[in-house]
C-alpha cells in the first residue's frame, strides 16, 4: 500500500483534514500526532477499521483499543453514563493525557473493546489530533502507532519506520511533547485505579477527586490483567535491558566492570544528562537532567529505538527517581526490561 505523507503546514489546511477525514469514514487508517504519543487511527464505530488496526500493529485482538473523541462533550454519546468522579476528572483533564475506563454503550462495537463491556475513552489536547477527529466526524480507535511489542513511537522517522506502507496516511506532528502514554485510570473499579501511569499523576487525580486512588498492580505474570495490555511485552528494544538500583556512585563502578569485562557485545549506557562522563560503555546516552523528568519522559521512547538502531546488545539503565510523571517513566522501563532489575543499594531501601 502507498501511504500518503503529510508535513505539519499540509495537515492543517481544510483541504488535506476533509480528504483524512474521509479516509478514516471509509474504513481507512491514519497515523497521527497526539500529545502523548503518535496513533494508529481507524473508525472506532467500524468493526472492519478496529480488525485492520489489530492487523497492521500486530496486536493480540484480546488488547482493546482507547477511542478519542474531539471535545469532552462527544464522550456521553459512547458510555452508558458518566460518574460524578468522571465529570470531575474530565473538567479537570479534558481534553489532555488522561483516559478514562467507563462501561460503554451499545453504540460501541465490541472489536474496539475487545469484547470488554468497558470502553478507555480520552480527549486528547493536540489541536490537529481534535481537527482531524473533528473533521472525521466519528470517534476515532487510536493505539499507540508501534509495532505491538516495540517502543511507542514518538518521532516521525518511527512511524514511518513502522507503519509506511501498511496505513493510507502519517501525519508528521514532530516530537510528541510528553512521549509517555496517557494515564489510564479505570472508574468501573469500586476504587479509581490506576492501570497506566501517566503525565496526569496519581497525586493529581487525588486532588481533583479528593480520595484515594489505588494503583493497579503491574507486571505480576499470573493473574488476570484488568487492563490487558499489561500482560504483554512491552516497549522492548533488541538489546537486552537492565535497570539497577543505587547511588550513581556505585551503578556507574558496577556498569564499567561489565562493560571492561565483557568484550563480546555491544553496550550502552541511558543515564541523566550529568552523569553521563561516569560511563565508559561505547554508546551513552544522557536524556534530561535527573531533576527534569518532563525531559527524561520525552526523550525515552526515542532513546530505547536508538539503541536497535545503534544495533546494541546490552542496554545498561540507572534508576529514575519515582515521583510523579517518574511513575510512569519508570513503569515503561520496567517493562522495556522485562523487570531485569540489578540492586546495588547498600542500605537495601528498594525492593527490586
Ligand atoms: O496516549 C495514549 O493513550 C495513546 C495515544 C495514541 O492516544 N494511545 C495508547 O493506546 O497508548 P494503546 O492501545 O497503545 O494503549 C491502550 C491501553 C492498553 O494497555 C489497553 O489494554 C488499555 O489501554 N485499555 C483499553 N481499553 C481498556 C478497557 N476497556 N479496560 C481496561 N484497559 C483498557
Ligand atoms: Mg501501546
Amino acid at each position: 500500500m502507498k501511504t500518503w505523507l503529510i508535513d505539519s503546514d499540509t495537515f492543517m489546511k481544510e483541504d488535506t483534514l476533509r480528504r483524512l477525514g474521509a479516509i478514516l469514514r471509509n474504513g481507512g487508517l491514519v497515523v497521527f500526532p497526539t500529545e502523548t504519543v503518535y496513533g494508529i487511527g481507524g473508525n472506532a464505530l467500524d468493526m472492519t477499521a478496529a480488525r485492520r488496526i489489530y492487523e497492521v500493529k500486530g496486536r493480540p485482538s484480546d488488547n482493546p483499543l482507547i477511542v478519542h473523541v474531539a471535545d469532552p462533550d462527544d464522550a456521553i454519546r459512547y458510555v452508558r453514563e458518566l460518574s460524578e468522579d468522571a465529570k470531575l476528572l474530565m473538567r479537570a483533564y479534558w481534553p489532555g493525557p488522561l483516559t478514562l475506563i467507563l462501561p460503554k454503550n451499545d453504540v460501541v462495537p465490541l472489536a474496539t473493546t475487545a469484547g470488554l463491556s468497558t470502553i478507555a475513552i480520552r480527549c486528547p489536547r493536540h489541536e490537529g489530533a481534535r481537527a482531524l477527529i473533528r473533521a472525521a466526524g466519528i470517534p476515532i480507535a487510536a493505539p499507540s502507532a508501534n509495532k505491538s511489542g516495540r517502543p511507542s513511537a514518538t518521532r516521525f522517522d518511527h512511524v514511518k519506520e513502522d507503519m509506511e506502507g501498511f496505513v493510507d496516511a502519517i501525519v508528521d506532528g514532530g516530537a510528541s511533547e510528553i512521549g509517555l502514554e496517557s494515564t489510564v485510570l479505570d472508574l468501573t473499579s469500586p476504587i479509581p485505579t490506576v492501570l497506566r501511569p501517566g503525565a496526569v499523576t496519581k497525586s493529581m487525580l487525588e486532588a481533583t477527586l479528593h480520595k484515594a486512588v489505588a494503583m493497579g498492580r503491574l507486571g505480576s505474570e499470573n493473574e488476570a490483567p484488568k487492563s490487558p495490555g499489561m500482560k504483554y511485552v512491552h516497549y522492548a528494544p533488541m538489546g537486552e535491558v537492565t535497570v539497577y538500583y543505587g547511588s550513581i556512585e556505585a551503578v556507574a563502578k558496577h556498569v564499567n566492570a561489565i562493560v571492561e569485562e565483557d568484550g563480546s557485545h555491544r553496550h550502552a549506557v541511558i543515564c541523566a544528562g550529568e552523569d553521563v562522563a561516569r560511563f565508559r560503555a561505547e554508546t551513552v546516552l544522557g536524556i534530561g537532567r535527573i531533576d527534569d523528568p518532563d525531559a527524561i519522559g520525552k526523550e525515552l521512547f526515542s532513546a530505547l529505538r536508538d539503541m536497535d538502531r545503534l544495533k546494541i546488545e546490552r542496554i545498561h539503565i540507572p534508576a529514575f527517581p519515582e515521583a510523579e510523571l517518574g511513575a510512569a517513566i519508570m513503569n515503561r522501563l520496567l517493562k522495556a526490561a522485562g523487570y531485569r532489575t540489578v540492586n546495588l543499594d547498600e542500605k537495601n531501601t528498594k525492593k527490586t
